[in-house]
């Protein structure tokens, strides 16, 4: 496979055309941001581990039955993935309280939640990531009413997934973020990275953050989180 131009290039990943139309070749930087786009930093190797973790958890859900857009790792910092018409939601599952939801319901971090709780999110750099309901989902034609169905099953499943193999790794999976494409035959797909970027992940005895949220709070051994990640899942 070569690997063609730059399609796209984003916060945390470039994509890359390649020579079969259907797959893109995705290139995991080190770059991270934070706050809407205004903090930037550069967390070392962390394109490498973001790899791993991903190749990770997506083998791991198709060893579960939840199909995504991976299809191999081709190096270090790269995956070919299948190339699918991207929805612009972000779709955020949470079992514990922590972030965003902490803060709007004035909730201590750490509350659990009696049920996981799904919300979206607009991509929309422009607009701030704003909060949307079905709804609205459906009223500006961002997707219909049966994809959403089909989003929060697949979203709620790898909820599931992931929760019972951290479980065994002593992490707690707090909340993450999943993004949704469209294949050619109008199918929904799992897509982008499942990584420390878009997840938050506790060590389950002491509740130490391993995940981005170091980054985010300048909290320090950011590095060295990314890296024990990894570690746990694989090895
Ligand atoms: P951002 O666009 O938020 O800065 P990234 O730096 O992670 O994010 O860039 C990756 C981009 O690729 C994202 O916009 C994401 O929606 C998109 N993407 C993820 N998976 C696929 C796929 N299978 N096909 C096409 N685009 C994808
Ligand atoms: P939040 O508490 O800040 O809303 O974040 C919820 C989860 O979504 C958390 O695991 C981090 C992830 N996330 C992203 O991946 N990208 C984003 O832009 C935001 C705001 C959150």
């Amino acid at each position: 496979m070569n690997k063609g131009e730059v399609m796209y290039e984003g916060k945390a990943k470039i994509m890359y055309a390649t020579d079969e139309p259907d797959k893109v070749l995705v290139y995991f930087k080190d770059d991270a941001t934070a706050a809407n786009g205004e903090k930037h930093g550069v967390i070392q190797d962390k394109g490498i581990i973001n790899n791993k973790i991903s190749e990770y958890f997506f083998k791991l859900l198709k060893s579960n039955g939840i199909n995504s857009h991976f299809i191999e790792v081709v190096s270090d910092r790269e995956m070919v993935v299948k190339l699918l018409r991207m929805i612009s939601l972000e779709v955020v599952v949470r079992n514990v309280a922590a972030g965003s939801l902490a803060k709007r319901l004035g909730l201590e971090e750490g509350t659990p939640l009696k049920v996981p709780v799904l919300e979206y999110f607009y991509k929309s750099d422009e607009l701030g990531d704003p909060m949307l309901n079905r709804y609205h989902i459906m009223a500006i034609d961002i997707a219909r009413v049966h994809e959403l169905d089909e989003i929060e099953h697949i979203a709620f499943c790898v909820n599931t997934i992931l929760k019972d193999n951290l479980r065994s790794k002593n992490i707690d999976l707090i909340d993450f973020k999943l993004e949704f494409g469209r294949d050619d035959k109008d199918k929904i797909v799992l897509a982008d990275e499942i990584s420390p970027d878009n997840c938050r992940f506790w060590d389950m005895a002491t509740h130490e953050k391993l995940d981005k949220d170091r980054f985010r709070h300048d909290m320090g051994g950011v590095e060295e989180a990314y890296k024990e990640m990894l570690t746990r899942l694989t090895m």
